[in-house]
């Protein structure tokens, strides 16, 4: 009898301890957490969540907790009002506290009987839930037990944003709301909305009904890449009428997010000269842009029933759009049309407006048209966004710059004393791959922008202390050329979107990428239970292979963020739990065909493919005569000679970017050798300013002093605009003995007739040499 009530009381015991323990250390990561030596607290169904009984945006909050927990649990708590005094146990208690200093800080504070989540606003309450819920493991097993503790926490930035494209591609509002929630979800504060494009209108404007009629439909989309010159014959569309776009305003502004709408001028304007021709320089016909790019056509400044136009369309926003900022674009407007337009021409002169060796007479047109609009929007009580292109002429006096062409644009601006939102291209689109296997991806703009890059943004980075108070925050944004279905966006977004939120949110000491991708983990759960469709990159094999030049072997190292079991083949077979497993760098000495997987009990298995190439060259000594340009120089000379051939992503590392002098390469095989052919990779890619070679001289030596010529050859300059494409130049000789090759490479000079950088220089990118 007795070891029975034993056996029962440790059954007890046990029972009250089980349950599945939740996590603070969520993303973003809080400023402060601290455990205490106490009980925790049991969140199960009889949990209630209490708020005061005055306070209708806790009460919502609440209610918005209530459903989190619905979410991951399945149990929905009770949402009750409560006066002057909380009694009562097992509830999540909602409350304000002045003396919480950050306007969106909150603390949360778990004992085993409740949990306090207090905010100086209903704001930082808020972001208190949204970790409180990002603790909760997803389906737990039984309850959950959440650790005593006390969480102080606020953001590094008060502008933490996400855009969103829907010019490009049309998305309904209950996607857009979708979207909002994952703002909400990563602890993000503003939506920036990209409404207007050459491509859509996506605005109902009363006063002018044609903008959506007309503007908001397209026609025909080109097919692949743009400039392909193949179309389809799909009509594509949409718009919002007035009343959604306040309905997602409210939508928003419950879940503490900001709507800032982006109508951009007086560039990317082709859909509303589509429906308005008069506006434009030339009168016309225009139609809604059934390809992707940059735009000659641009509204008229000279022309007063433009800038009346564009007052009108301001108007309406403000009455639909409460927000303290409205974004005016100005990117990407070409000079083209107004430096013909008399109207453009008459203007510069009536206004004053002078080029000088800056900046042009029509630079200071955009500035004067902008400042215009800067004008009418301040003397209504509101602020105007601008991409980087303001600093080009005379700024809006009160604009705030959106930096997106990298940070430079941000840094000067916020050195001239204007604050500054950073998006730069370099870690903040998430149109670009986020994966350098590209052949693998579903096709999207280019660049290489994966998670780790991301995370790696340092916002305030060349900034003092004071320049760096003008950096309001960052955002990333979502173009949608190449993105038409709501998965798709999701698969952009999710999970960089986590990665941002810890530069905007989490303080720079307390960021750790390792630490981060362990974290990950929960929020992927969450992902996965609320049916995203987030990428899973994560997981794959993350390889590095170095050159040892001495041993001339390539070394591979391979891991997983998990540890999951690695196991590969080198002749390019598909590798199974049979084949070799990874346990220590891999090296390689001759051409291979590396395949790895890493193998999962899920769906979560990835495999990893590298050719490796060896010819005489490789891993021989090398050295250029001169530098690559500063963002395409990666790991530098060796790159071209690495055993690894770039692939058609001209960002991910493999191929070396030229500007400016043409580069000589000479390579050292090491002893004299019998050789008789010289191959270079070179790209082309003319959207991107990109162009190929266009001569090859081959030198040999055996001292590296006296070189004698042993091939020259010419290739056609390039005239096709839209070319895209890698290709091996090669240059064959008699077989000679030689030592050390020297390579002279020439580059195009300027980019060709018709081309929108004419007359401009190109990149030249090279990849692998290779000597047989
Ligand atoms: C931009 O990406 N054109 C702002
Ligand atoms: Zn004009």
């Amino acid at each position: 009898m007795k070891n029975l009530w034993i056996i029962l009381m440790l059954h007890l015991l046990v029972a009250c301890n089980t349950g599945q323990e939740a996590s603070y250390s969520v993303i973003p990561l809080p400023e402060e957490i601290s455990q205490l030596d106490a009980a925790p607290f049991k969140l199960d169904g009889k949990v209630s969540v209490l708020y005061p009984s005055d306070n209708t945006l806790l009460k919502r909050n609440a209610e918005f907790l209530s459903l989190y927990v619905k979410e991951s649990m399945g149990i929905l708590p009770t949402v009750t009002p409560f006066d002057d005094t909380v009694s009562g146990t097992k509830a999540v208690i909602l409350a304000l506290d002045s003396s919480i200093k950050h306007k969106e800080g909150y603390r949360i504070t778990i004992t085993e009987q409740n949990i306090r989540i207090e905010g100086q606003t209903e704001a930082g309450v808020f972001y208190g839930i949204q970790t409180l819920r990002k603790a909760i493991p997803v389906q737990p097993e039984g309850t959950v037990l959440l650790p005593a503790a006390v969480i102080n926490d606020h953001p590094r930035f008060s502008y933490r944003g996400m855009h969103l494209d829907v010019a490009r591609h049309f998305f309904p509002v209950d996607f857009v709301k979708k979207y909002i929630d994952l703002l909400a979800l990563h602890n993000m504060n503003t939506f920036h909305w990209h409404l207007t494009d050459d491509q859509g209108w996506r605005i109902e404007i009363n006063k002018y009904p044609k903008l959506t009629e007309v503007g908001s439909v397209r026609h025909r989309t080109v097919v692949g890449y743009m400039g392909s010159g193949k179309y389809d014959t799909i009509t594509c569309g949409g718009y919002y009428t007035q009343a959604e776009l306040k309905e997602v305003v409210r939508y928003a502004r419950e879940r503490y997010i900001d709507v800032i709408p982006e109508v951009d001028l007086p560039g990317h304007m082709l859909a509303a000269l589509a429906a308005y021709p008069e506006f434009g320089c030339t009168g016309g016909p225009y139609e809604v842009s059934p390809d992707w790019g940059v735009f000659e056509d641009v509204l008229c400044v000279g022309n007063e029933q433009t800038m009346r136009f564009l007052e009108d369309v301001m108007g309406e926003l403000l009455e639909i759009f409460p927000s303290r900022y409205i974004h005016i674009g100005g990117d990407e407007a070409p000079r083209t049309r107004w430096k013909q337009c008399p109207k453009c021409q008459d203007r510069i002169k009536t206004e004053g407006l002078k080029g000088d060796e800056k900046y042009s007479a029509e630079d200071r047109l955009q500035s004067y048209c902008m400042k215009r609009i800067e004008r009418f929007l301040n003397e209504r009580g509101r602020q105007i966004i601008g991409w980087d292109e303001l600093l080009e002429g005379d700024i809006a006096p009160n604009a705030t710059v959106m930096s997106w062409r990298g940070s430079a644009g941000g840094i000067k601006a916020a050195r001239m004393g204007h604050d500054v939102i950073m998006a730069p291209n370099s870690h903040c689109y998430f149109d670009f791959y986020q994966s350098a296997d590209t052949g693998n991806e579903p096709l999207a703009i280019g660049g290489y922008i994966p998670l780790e890059k991301v995370y790696g943004l340092e916002p305030t980075q060349e900034l003092t202390e004071a320049q760096s108070e003008r950096v309001l925050g960052v955002q990333a944004n979502l173009w949608t050329e190449y993105i038409a279905a709501t998965e798709h966006v999701e698969y952009m977004v999710l999970p960089r979107m986590a990665a941002l939120a810890e530069v905007q949110w989490t303080q720079p000491e307390r960021k750790d990428y390792d630490s981060f991708t362990s974290r990950l983990t929960n929020l992927l759960a969450l992902y996965r239970q609320k049916g995203l469709n987030y990428a899973k990159h994560i997981y794959d094999i993350k390889a590095e292979v170095l050159p040892d030049t001495l041993k001339k072997t390539l070394v591979v190292t391979m891991n997983t963020v998990d540890n999951a079991p690695i196991y590969y083949t080198l002749d390019g077979s598909k590798p199974s739990k049979k084949s070799l497993q990874y346990v220590s760098p891999v090296p390689v000495h001759h051409s291979a065909r590396l395949h790895a997987v890493a193998v999962r009990p899920d769906d979560d298995s990835k495999s990893f493919e590298k050719e490796f190439w060896f010819n005489k060259a490789t891993l021989a000594s090398i050295t250029l005569s001169t530098q690559p340009a500063p963002n395409y120089t990666y790991k530098g000379a060796i790159t071209l000679v690495d055993g690894m051939m770039g692939n058609e992503n001209f960002s991910t590392g493999a191929w070396l970017g030229f500007i400016g002098e043409n580069p000589t390469a000479v390579i050292d095989l090491g002893k004299p050798a019998d050789i008789r052919q010289v191959v270079v990779n070179s790209m082309t890619y003319m959207d991107a300013w990109i162009m190929g070679i266009t001569g090859l001289e081959v030198f040999v030596s055996g001292d590296n002093k006296d070189y004698v010529r042993v091939a020259k050859r010419e290739y056609p300059v390039e005239t096709d605009i839209k070319k895209r494409n890698i290709e091996k130049y090669i240059a064959d000789f008699q077989l000679t003995k030689a030592r050390y090759v020297k390579i002279v490479i020439r580059g195009n000079s300027v980019l060709p007739q018709g081309h929108a950088g004419e007359g401009k220089m190109p990149y030249l990118f090279i990849d692998e040499i290779q000597i047989e």
